[in-house]
């Protein structure tokens, strides 16, 4: 597992509740339209969704028709994302898995993958975006 875990369960409850269903106002106001923006149409896709956190963009992703799957790290955090699934369901499953590491998907595809506010806190982030099957963009 990757060192920095320890310290985003940790942190979960905190975030959480901090991000509450749909992401805190930064979320809300800017990263999340930008990243529904790029992705486009998901109605009908299978999008991974790396370093999910609480789950607030996986649900969106859902609630716009996606087949969503979400993976964090840390345990605590992927328990929290059930939980808010579990009261609203929308078909998310969760994964706890580090991001370099995903031996737990199997063999499952994807249409899309995305990491949003993720690859910053994997010391490793070329391993996980090989993991994910996607080529480094060189930025
Ligand atoms: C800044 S939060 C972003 C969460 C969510 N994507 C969002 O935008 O609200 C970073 C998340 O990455 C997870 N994380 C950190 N290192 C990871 C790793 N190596 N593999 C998978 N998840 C990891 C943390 O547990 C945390 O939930």
């Amino acid at each position: 597992m990757e060192q920095n875990i320890s310290y985003w369960d940790s942190l979960a409850d905190w975030f959480d509740k901090k991000q509450g269903d749909e992401g805190d106002l930064w979320h809300r106001a800017l990263i999340n339209p930008t990243v529904l923006r790029v992705l486009e149409a998901v109605d009908g896709q299978r999008v991974e969704d790396l370093d999910c956190g609480n789950g607030a963009l996986a649900r969106q992703l859902a609630r716009r028709g996606a087949e969503v799957t979400g993976i964090d790290a840390s345990a605590r955090m992927t328990t929290l994302a059930e939980r808010r699934e579990a009261s609203n369901p929308l078909g998310i499953r969760y994964h706890t898995s580090g991001a370099t590491q995903l031996s737990i998907l199997g063999d499952a595809s994807f249409e899309a993958v995305v990491c949003n506010m993720g690859l910053m806190d994997i010391p490793y982030a070329e391993g996980a975006m090989a993991e994910a099957g996607l080529a480094p963009l060189g930025i």
